[in-house]
């Protein structure tokens, strides 16, 4: 198969063969996660559900474990939950897209697969340009690139990109990330009948439009799509400062829900809420599931920040994607909980039902630990204050009643390894799923009210699980092994 493949294609590929050994040496390589061959992964791109598969692409620089001149990966499921590897579907091998083709989205239109990209493009003096282009597949696999489809507009800057496409009433619609010359995020719209043909309808909203305020410089990776009764604007903006302990991370990725106006070109909506309160989550992107789910993968990563200091580089690889999750709109706000069916990787169930926490003593059970699990805690009763579960050394998830703060406590990358916290305001906690990779933990609070994404380096042999409660605390545990996925 990779005989078919352009010279960029298969230089990427032999690099990917060459490493291979190397790569799977590593003991913090994830068992049901999907991750680069070699090099570094970065955004879901692409995500859809054609011809009876899903197809889920990634921004991939096969050569190196940092950014550069990025290909679209790829992976093709019947099930959402094994994969299998495809040779990479974009290289950056034209002049529109020489250094980089970067984000976007994918449709079908009769029969055929259309995905939209953003073409990146450098000169020697680092000045950037930007297009947006189209490349089409009858089979899903083999793709032609049909070259720029929107030039940047008047009164943007070149930092313009990641282009989502949906219908909406038998039309065509796009929004893309945008800059304004006066350096304010926004999210623009385009509109077109054919998909080659795309007319600029304007900015629907972003920094210091209507309500918001400052609210960035840069708007990556928008998403819009009907969820229950609301659209939701999924969006990764730069340059919101923390705010208590709010937007703690480098950048932020959260969403909107109201009402878009298509004929006014306008969205009105309510206050941004961050979509997960983890450390590593970003520019994530939704589909529809053949049975008409809304489904989301993000990157389990963010910015280049700390990068470098990810122990995965020794073996060539670096960052993955979350768990796919489903989304629901629930109680005015949004749930994601992870996809029903990876409940096909669940194995050896170890139940304790009913289980009395005394103040004070850790506890833990005889089966309940290990390095790749699933943990399900149902709280009964709380007649505590506090709670919490620790994961190795290397991971404290802890839910403070008098407060009402859940946090993620992690060891941070740094060679002192001082430990750093994520956490969100919550009422109540009643049930924790809790998802444990060899190197990676995504905590799902109260059936998807809540999530927290990590990235996590404890020893590779870390495997304890010891439960703590200040107070009396009755609840039931379910914990299953889970299965690996993938030989990559
Ligand atoms: C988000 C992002 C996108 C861009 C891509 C490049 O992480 O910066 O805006 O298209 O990554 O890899």
């Amino acid at each position: 198969m990779h005989q078919e493949l352009n010279n960029l294609k298969r230089k990427a590929h032999a690099h990917a063969e060459a490493y291979k050994h190397v790569v799977a040496d590593d003991p913090y390589r994830l068992h049901y996660h999907l991750m680069p061959p070699v090099g570094l992964l970065n955004d879901p791109n692409g995500f859809i559900y054609f011809k009876g598969k899903y197809h889920i692409f990634y921004q991939w620089n096969p050569f190196e474990t940092a950014h550069g001149a990025k290909f679209w990966g790829h992976y093709i499921s019947e099930d959402l939950v094994h994969w299998d590897s495809a040779p990479a579907a974009l290289a950056p091998d034209q002049w529109y897209d020489k250094n980089g083709c970067y984000s976007g989205s994918a449709v079908v239109s009769d029969g055929e697969l259309y995905l939209f990209y953003t073409g990146n493009v450098k000169d020697e003096a680092g000045n950037r340009e930007s297009y947006q282009c189209v490349a089409t597949s009858q089979d899903g696999i083999h793709f032609e690139k049909k070259g720029p489809v929107i030039h940047v507009p008047a009164g943007y800057t070149a930092h313009f990109r990641d282009p989502k496409v949906f219908r909406h009433e038998n039309n065509w619609y796009m929004v893309i990330g945008a800059q304004t010359e006066a350096e304010e995020g926004l999210v623009v719209l385009y509109f077109s009948e054919d998909l080659l043909n795309w007319n600029f309808l304007g900015p629907i909203t972003g920094s210091r439009q209507d309500q918001l305020g400052d609210f960035g410089y840069m708007w990556e990776c928008p998403d819009l799509f009907p969820l229950g009764d609301k659209d939701v604007l999924i969006v990764s903006p730069q340059g919101l400062a923390p705010q208590g302990i709010k937007y703690q991370n480098v950048f932020q990725t959260g969403y909107f829900s109201g009402e878009v106006d298509y004929q006014n070109v306008r969205y009105q909506h309510g206050a941004f809420t961050e979509l997960d309160r983890g450390f590593d989550f970003y520019a994530p992107q939704t589909t529809l599931a053949s049975d008409g789910r809304r489904l989301l993968f993000g990157w389990m990563g963010n910015s280049e920040e700390g990068d470098a200091r990810q122990p995965t580089h020794e073996h060539e690889w670096i960052h993955a994607l979350t768990l796919p999750r489903e989304l629901e709109w629930k109680d005015g706000r949004l749930y994601q909980k992870p996809v029903r069916e990876l409940k096909h990787l669940r194995k050896d169930n170890i139940e304790r039902k009913d289980v009395t926490f005394e103040s004070a003593n850790p506890v833990s059970f005889e089966g309940i630990n290990g390095k790749v699990f699933e943990l399900e805690v149902s709280i009964l009763d709380w007649n505590a204050r506090s709670f919490s579960i620790k994961i190795g050394k290397a991971v404290k998830i802890r839910y403070d009643k008098i407060e009402g703060i859940l946090s993620l406590e992690r060891e941070g990358f740094t060679p002192d390894k001082e430990m750093e916290t994520r956490k969100c305001y919550l009422q109540n906690l009643h049930h924790l799923q809790v998802y444990k990779d060899t190197s990676s933990i995504e905590v799902f609070v109260n059936h998807g009210e809540e999530v927290f994404s990590a990235r996590i380096f404890d020893e590779p042999d870390a495997e304890s699980i010891v439960f703590q409660s200040d107070g009396q605390l009755t609840a039931s545990l379910n914990k299953w092994n889970l299965d690996r996925i993938t030989e990559f």
